[in-house]
């Protein structure tokens, strides 16, 4: 049998397509006029892990998008490996600004990509990193060299919150057993220098509705003499950062972790051109807390941003209005330490405390989760650093990224098993955006450093 860099090379243009295929399955999770979709790509993970050599392949039904699960049991007495990933996507729009279709995949080259990328709504997350894992299983299954046993969890509601993910995990935990946590769902520093994710943040999602008339009003007979709630939300809003940018929700920064000046100097060693992030995102200048850098605002400290705001008139045209009622979506991403459901609870208080008694204010908690770090002394770590090496001829930086996998610390809580991110994405593969891709170098290389994590990480165990 070969080794896996002729594997790679025989069956790469298999390896794409397959991946396409799926691709071309609009599974997008947040609207269920897609429903259908979603349980079709369900079922389509699930042949490829039976097709990939799993014993047992199962769809786990839930209250929402069902769980894909299967394994590889070769010896009770070898360590196991937990695989997680997610075969739903993001919604695609604005539908606009693609330049070819989400749902029809297509390869391209790209200045950061030379050897092409595949443009797809989820190619990069989540798709195309977890079906690397799929393809690794593939070519330790057929060379013989799987070296401990196998555990899939694939879900379909990440980009939901994963509601049902928690349950799932509360109610299966002897199922669920393993002695690592393996995930790609993150990205790297770049082609040339590969890193690890250290730590995730927290999320608390949340949406604002304010009210002031009970209908809308012509804003000359009643301008200027009742609340316009979209004038007293864009206040509010405002309010929420002080001229530091700080949050100024009372008690936000309490739990905070706060890094040694060692620690930032540590994370300042990392690669990264202030210059070059500017240019590729057409920016004059950076914003943010003041007293941090750029990769720290992103990564070690806690933000609250509006995610949308909507209210009165928005079409063509003018139209002379002061509408009833103005909203929003507002995300706060946390730091270690942190609790989500206490900062949703301190901003539900702020935000109420803060309106006018000309306005009432309804604020409802959507999902959110725990931050995660994890230290980078653990087998599991080493041996993913040990992969990277050898597969990219330098060692993998660590790297806190300021995105939130919540399942994560739910993982650490109930399964007591720590996580292992070996993304392969970059942050210019546009994972949210349209014009998402996955460069075929990078799920390429994924493919090929994955059995050496196996590899190793049975080696450092023994
Ligand atoms: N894969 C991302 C998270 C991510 C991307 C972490 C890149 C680090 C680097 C995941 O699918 C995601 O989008 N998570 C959501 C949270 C979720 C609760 C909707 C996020 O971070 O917004
Ligand atoms: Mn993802
Ligand atoms: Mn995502």
């Amino acid at each position: 049998m070969e080794n896996i860099t002729n594997y790679i090379q025989q069956n790469k243009d298999r390896f794409i397509n397959e991946l396409i295929e799926l691709l071309k399955i609009p599974s997008v999770s947040a609207d269920s006029a897609y429903s259908q979709d979603v349980i079709d790509t369900s079922e389509a993970v699930k042949r490829s892990l039976e097709k990939a050599g799993c014993d047992k392949v199962e769809i786990c039904e839930t209250d929402g998008y069902p769980i894909v699960y299967a394994e590889k049991i070769i010896d009770p007495n070898l360590p196991t490996v937990l695989v997680y990933g997610h075969y739903d996507v993001q919604p695609p729009d604005p539908m606009e600004l693609w330049t070819s279709p989400p749902f029809e995949p297509v390869i391209k080259k790209t200045a950061i990509h030379p050897e092409g990328a595949i443009f797809a709504r989820g190619a990069c997350d989540d798709k195309g990193q977890m079906y690397m894992h799929i393809k690794a299983f593939e070519y330790m299954i057929q060379s013989k060299t799987l070296p401990c046993n196998v555990k899939f969890m694939i879900e379909g509601e990440e980009e939901v919150g994963s509601v049902n993910l928690k349950s799932f995990v509360e109610n299966n935990a002897a199922k669920l057993k393993n002695d690592v946590i393996l995930i790609s769902d993150t990205g790297m520093i770049s082609n040339q220098q590969p890193s690890i994710t250290t730590g995730l943040r927290g999320l608390s999602y949340v949406e604002v509705e304010v009210t002031g008339p009970n209908r809308d009003l012509h804003s000359g007979l009643y301008g200027g003499a009742v609340a316009n709630p979209i004038n007293i939300l864009s206040k509010m809003i405002a309010s929420l950062h002080d001229e530091n940018n700080r949050i100024t929700i009372p008690g936000f920064y309490d739990k905070v972790e706060e890094l040694s000046l060692k620690e930032r100097a540590e994370m300042a060693k990392a690669p990264f051109d202030i210059e070059e992030y500017k240019k590729a995102l057409d920016l004059n200048e950076v914003y943010g807390e003041e007293g941090y850098v750029t990769n720290e605002r992103n990564a070690i400290r806690p933000t609250l941003d509006v995610n949308g705001i909507w209210g009165g008139y928005t079409g063509q045209g003018a139209k002379t209005v002061i509408p009833s009622k103005a909203f929003a979506k507002i995300s706060m991403r946390l730091v270690p330490n942190q609790d989500w459901e206490e900062i949703t609870q301190l901003f539900t208080t702020h935000f109420t405390a803060i309106a006018p008694a000309a306005v009432t204010v309804k604020v409802t908690p959507h999902h959110g989760g725990q931050g995660y770090v994890t230290p980078i002394n653990s087998i599991g770590y080493q041996a993913a650093n040990k992969a990277y090496t050898e597969t990219f001829g330098i060692p993998a930086i660590p790297v806190r990224s300021g995105g939130s996998i919540p399942i994560v610390s739910l993982f650490e809580k109930e399964l007591k098993s720590k996580t292992i991110l070996m993304g392969f994405g970059l942050d210019s593969d546009a994972i949210h955006s349209p014009n998402e891709h996955f460069g075929i170098f990078n799920y390429l290389k994924g493919i090929e450093t994955i059995p050496l994590f196996y590899k190793y990480f049975v080696e450092l165990s023994k």
